[in-house]
């Protein structure tokens, strides 16, 4: 099976709607290895309004999730980043660069509302490009405005977007619509990244290696390596 990177995950406890206590942590943490993740970046949301934990405050549970993988002797690297809600607030953040990207790349994870048109959203991605960054556009099967199509997909990627979907979502956890426009977009090689976003042991798990198994069978390994290693850890650009 092919090695295993999760970029897009909320295993930090007490900072978003991800894990409730540290215990959840743990097992979020126990579970990745047991699939054979070995490269995590966890990334809580930032949302105004709702998810408005600060990056110290951020920090300050990864270390205590770096400091369980030490203890347990788990074989995983972890970083930290964030996933962004893209809205004004977030707009006015990217202008004064306190954010923290994937790994030591420029990568952000954006995500968008339900709401959103795709004019939006493609207005809102050329403005994290000229800011310098480049976006990783979080579940993007989640997306009504995007959902239309896989032209929709092609035009943020002409833009310079990367995609990425969730695990879950190619698992059909999220409905046979959103299931099978995942396997649309894989199909025609649009995807970056697969992700678990996993937020706890029982809503929305760890899937990411029960995936990896159904993509190695539909599009072959390569693919599969490209998804869910080659790409996430070239994002994280650890060198
Ligand atoms: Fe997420």
């Amino acid at each position: 099976m092919t090695r295993l990177a999760d970029i897009h995950c909320h295993i930090l406890p007490y900072v978003d709607d991800g894990a409730e206590h540290l215990e959840e942590m743990e097992q979020l943490l126990n579970e990745q290895t047991r699939q054979g993740i070995s490269v995590v970046c966890a990334t809580p949301h930032l949302r105004h309004g709702m998810f408005e934990s600060g990056n110290e405050e951020v920090k300050h549970q990864f270390e205590r999730a770096r400091d369980y993988i030490r203890t347990q002797k788990l074989p995983i690297y972890l970083c930290l980043s964030r996933e962004y809600y893209c809205d004004s607030h977030f707009m006015s953040l990217l202008e004064q660069g306190e954010l923290l990207p994937l790994g030591r790349g420029k990568t952000l994870l954006v995500e968008f509302s339900g709401r959103h048109t795709l004019d939006i959203i493609c207005h809102r991605l050329q403005k994290v490009i000229a800011a310098g960054y480049q976006p990783l556009v979080a579940h993007v099967e989640r997306y009504p405005a995007v959902r239309t199509g896989i032209d929709a997909v092609r035009r943020l990627r002409e833009l310079g977007a990367m995609i990425q979907v969730n695990a879950g979502s190619l698992l059909g956890r999220e409905g046979l619509r959103q299931q099978l426009f995942c396997w649309e977009l894989a199909k025609h090689d649009l995807i970056h990244v697969v992700a678990s976003d996993a937020h706890g042991p029982e809503y929305r798990p760890v899937e990411l290696g029960l995936c990896a198994h159904k993509i190695e069978n539909k599009l072959g390994d390569a693919y599969a390596q490209r998804v869910l290693w080659d790409n996430p850890f070239s994002i994280l650009a650890l060198g």
